[in-house]
This record gives structure tokens, C-alpha cells and sequence, in this order.
């Protein structure tokens, strides 16, 4: 049985990928180097940090440990102005209804996501309230690919792991998924995603009907 729903935000919620990609894109740009969709999504679920220590070490640049904060601390900064024009109409096709659907049936949701903007990006599309809690991520020891912010995101839920729906479009995120007994759902057009017990091309084919016949076919 199904008693809590645990979601990745940035291409699960919010159309926030793009963004980063922008952002990332700034931070290769100062280090010389090339950025591309392509590793925009293989770096979807890793730390702010994480995210700047590969796209630095790619370059082969030097940095100062002074120089990599900066620039850890120039992209937040250029993320959060992007931030500010963010509206409801940014959340990911059906997604809104889908969490009003779940929260009106009184499934807690929590929110596992690596950002720490994670939040104020939720209150930007006005998705907030429905959540039972945002996963701290400063308060991990890991981030993903490690479990431990699924795990942390039942236990603010106030569930036990197996009896959780956890989504992700990531692949450091599903791999993290994966290695506890919950539920994964992949969502998305890569290949990686069919590793999860569910997996739909779009946000769009989410629906609670959907996801219900998948979880049936396993019970089967
Ligand atoms: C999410 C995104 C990553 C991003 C990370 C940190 O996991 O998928 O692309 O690097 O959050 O985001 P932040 O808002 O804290 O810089
Ligand atoms: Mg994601």
C-alpha cells in the first residue's frame, strides 16, 4: 500500500532544467569550456557545488579554493534572478492538478530535491502548501546518488520506505531511488529511466489512474 508520494522538483515539478542550463552554461563559459544539453541532464540531482567541481575539473582549470566559491556563489546569485520571473505557469504539464489530486485524497508528499531554492521555487508556482515537508538538503551527509534524501524524505513523511512513490527524471536521483525498496517512477525520454517499476515519457502521462494500473500490474 501506497502512504506517501516522494517527488525530485527541477523537471519533475518545476520547468526549471532549462534554467540550469542557462546557469551552467555561464559557469563553462568561465572555465572555456562547452557546455550541452546532453551533460546538462547527466548533472540533474547533483549539488550546486558537485555541478562546479565537474564542469570545472572538465576544463582542466586551476581554481583557487577563493575563485571556485565565487563562482559557486555567482551562479546562485544569476539563478535566483532567474528565479524571480518564475509563475505557476512554470510548473511541468499536469503536475499541479496531479498534487492537488493527491493531496485532496490526504497523501502526504514531500519534496527530495538536491536545490536549495527548492522552496522558493515551490512558493513561485504556488505549490507549497501542499506539501508535508522540503527535504534540508544542508542537513545530509550525501546527496545523490545516495539514498539518503529518499530516505530522509519517508521519514518526514512519516512512512516507512516501502510503502512510498518516489519520482524522479534524474539519473543520480533514480540510481539513489533505486537502491531503497520504494516504488520508483522515471519520467522523461532517456534510456535510463526504464530502469524504474514505472516509467512515462512526460509529466503529462502522470496521472493518479496511471500510476494506480502500473502499481497493479506489480501487485499481479
Ligand atoms: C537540483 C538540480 C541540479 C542543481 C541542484 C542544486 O538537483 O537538478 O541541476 O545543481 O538542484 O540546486 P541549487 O538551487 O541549490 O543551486
Ligand atoms: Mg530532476
Amino acid at each position: 500500500k501506497i502512504n506517501a508520494v516522494i517527488f525530485d522538483m527541477d523537471g519533475v515539478i518545476s520547468n526549471t532544467v532549462p534554467l540550469h542550463f542557462e546557469v551552467n552554461k555561464k559557469v563553462a563559459d568561465e572555465v572555456e569550456i562547452a557546455y550541452t544539453t546532453e551533460w546538462n541532464q547527466q548533472l540533474q540531482g547533483l549539488s550546486r557545488r558537485e555541478t562546479v567541481k565537474q564542469i570545472v575539473e572538465k576544463s582542466g582549470k586551476q581554481l583557487t579554493i577563493e575563485e571556485f566559491d565565487q563562482l559557486c556563489e555567482k551562479k546562485n546569485t544569476y539563478y535566483r534572478t532567474l528565479l524571480e520571473s518564475l509563475t505557476v505557469s512554470d510548473a511541468q504539464p499536469g503536475m499541479p492538478s496531479f498534487i492537488k489530486s493527491l493531496y485532496e485524497m490526504g497523501m502526504p508528499m514531500v519534496v527530495a530535491s538536491a536545490s536549495q531554492n527548492a522552496s522558493f521555487v515551490l512558493s513561485q508556482l504556488d505549490l507549497l502548501q501542499y506539501f508535508k515537508a522540503v527535504v534540508d538538503v544542508t542537513k545530509l551527509k550525501k546527496g545523490k546518488p545516495d539514498p539518503e534524501i529518499f530516505l530522509k524524505a519517508a521519514s518526514l513523511a512519516g512512512v516507512n520506505s516501502d510503502e512510498c512513490v518516489a519520482i524522479e527524471d534524474g539519473e543520480p536521483g533514480l540510481t539513489g531511488i533505486l537502491q531503497t525498496d520504494m516504488y520508483s517512477v522515471g519520467i522523461g525520454q532517456e534510456e535510463h529511466l526504464k530502469r524504474a517499476n514505472a516509467h512515462f515519457l512526460s509529466t503529462q502521462e502522470l496521472t493518479i489512474p496511471s500510476l494506480e494500473s502500473k502499481l497493479n500490474e506489480k501487485n499481479m
